[in-house]
């Protein structure tokens, strides 16, 4: 059967080249974007609801008497509705699912040093799966032979998320796309076309109309070839707003079912996400067909802060990568963006299909695939996210996680709290760790091995229990526990 012939809209299918997708082609399943349409459904019933039954179906003939009549006649069932309505105005409404679109292995993969074989981003690709990310990103097939068949490797084996592939907007590199993804339970192509006088003039250097052109003739043949279209106008953010709001208007004509907005060079500050996403809501024809998606990049540190400005705004899709890998200072860290919106739920009240417990797992294999180790102080992921140093942190965590701990450790999968010992630790620290070696010390013993072990964190940077043990003449006691703890490094 030809793909033609189950394309939910109909359009025309290329004529593929051998080998290609024609042949043997699955058809995607649909992805509808409806989760903005489904959340405002409640408040339209509600609303309606609210209006006494006879007011729906009646004509009112248009004279002032008659007004008055009907006030007077129904605005006592409107009061009286409105009073029988407010429990269900008071419970809270249904909070917006936030869709986690993982660009690792293509946005990531793009940062200096990180790239990966088809075996590594299929490893990856499976673990971003296990994670319960919606859409990965899986590569820009037209970049190399070895990206396109990792997105096809990718799109055959991993069937629940969205699996996109990167497109300019050129015939060739949207056929190539497809190409890579087509086999895929659900393939979304996903082009991109630039949008700032800066790109426009000395990269591309094509006018607005010609951009307008090309955008709308590439997400016009990705619609013909796939259901799922995103589009992005890159650099969006140093563009100008009206162009913005046109090119965005022309390729939801087009097709395009996700219009994503890139912050491409990191530039942007949180509130002009606020006024960006605002106006496109306002001035865009067919906006709310689609789905509203960022994109930010991390040249100021404000990828996270931004992504969230977005979504505060009415973005229903962030795309971000694991580690926050990404071209120059990197993407929006998943992590960070998924735990703020869980641990803030307070104040940013979204939910993502997110398995948590999984982010630690993610990071660290990503880290493994491309050799790029984790910095220590990385929020949620990082070695130290959950360690000790100070006594007075120690002592508090100590008696209760919460008075310096967020989140758990479990919450987020990684190993769980530690204490770590050096110059700035307490008493309390030592003399746990002390016991968990299995050694008792007196009160005396206690403060002599404090201070010998303060004068020794001074001149040291990693103590060790074999250094701890060794300042109190103590053997590793027999117990296998105590062996066995005695065997790791207290601090790395
Ligand atoms: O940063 C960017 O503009 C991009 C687009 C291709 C989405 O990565
Ligand atoms: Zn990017």
């Amino acid at each position: 059967m030809l793909a033609t012939d189950r394309h939910p809209e109909g359009p025309r299918f290329h004529q593929r080249s051998e080998g290609s997708c024609a042949e043997g082609y699955e058809p995607p399943h649909l992805v509808i974007p409806s989760s903005s349409k489904r959340s405002r459904e409640p408040r339209r019933n509600l609303l309606s609801a609210l209006m006494p039954q006879s007011t729906k179906s009646h004509h009112i003939t248009i004279t002032n008497i008659t007004k008055i009549i009907i006030i007077l006649r129904y605005v006592p069932a409107v009061v009286s509705n409105v009073y029988s309505a407010l429990p269900a105005l008071m419970e809270p409404m249904a909070k917006p699912n936030i869709k986690v679109f993982d660009t690792t292995l293509r946005d990531g993969e793009q940062s200096p040093g990180c790239s990966m074989t088809v075996t590594e981003k299929l490893s990856m690709a499976r673990q971003l799966d296990r994670l319960g990310v919606d859409i990965i990103e899986a590569g820009f097939p037209i970049a190399s032979l070895g990206d396109f068949e990792a997105v096809q490797a990718v799109a055959r084996e991993v069937r629940r998320p969205v699996i996109a592939a990167l497109a300019r907007c050129t015939p060739g590199d949207v056929e190539r796309a497809f190409d890579a993804v087509c086999r895929a339970a659900h393939p979304r192509i996903h082009c991109f076309l630039a949008v700032s006088d800066i790109h426009l003039e000395y990269k591309l250097k094509i006018s607005r109309e010609s951009a307008l052109a090309q955008a709308n003739a590439a997400v016009k043949l990705a619609k013909s070839l796939c259901w799922d279209v995103e589009f992005s106008p890159e650099d969006a953010t140093r563009a100008g707003l009206d162009f913005l709001c046109a090119m965005v208007e022309t390729v939801i004509a087009a097709g395009a079912t996700t219009i994503n907005i890139p912050d491409t060079v990191g530039y942007a500050v949180p509130t002009e996400w606020t006024n960006i996403i605002q106006t496109l809501r306002k001035q865009v024809k067919g906006i709310e067909t689609v789905t509203i998606s960022v994109h930010c990049h991390n040249d100021l540190g404000l990828a996270v802060a931004n992504s969230l400005a977005a979504i505060e705004a009415g973005a229903r899709q962030v795309e971000c990568t694991v580690n926050g890998i990404g071209e120059r200072a990197g993407n929006a860290a998943l992590e960070e963006i998924v735990m703020a919106m869980r641990v803030r739920g307070d104040r940013m009240p979204y939910t993502t299909n997110i398995v948590t417990e999984e982010l630690h797992p993610s990071s660290q294999l990503l880290a493994g695939i491309v050799g790029f180790p984790v910095q220590p102080n990385k929020a949620v992921v990082g070695a130290n996210a959950f360690a000790h140093e100070a006594g007075i942190h120690q002592h508090g965590v100590m008696s209760n996680p919460l008075c310096y701990e967020i989140m758990t450790p479990q919450s987020v999968g990684a190993p769980g709290t530690r204490i770590v010992l050096g110059k700035h630790s307490g008493r309390s620290a030592l003399v746990r760790r002390y016991a968990e070696l299995g050694v008792e010390l007196s009160r005396a013993e206690a403060e002599a091995a404090y201070w010998r072990f303060i004068e020794l964190a001074d001149r040291k940077k990693n103590i060790y229990d074999m250094d701890l043990l060794s300042l109190v003449g103590a053997q590793v006691r027999p117990a296998p526990a105590a062996a066995s703890a005695a065997m790791h490094a207290v601090a790395d």
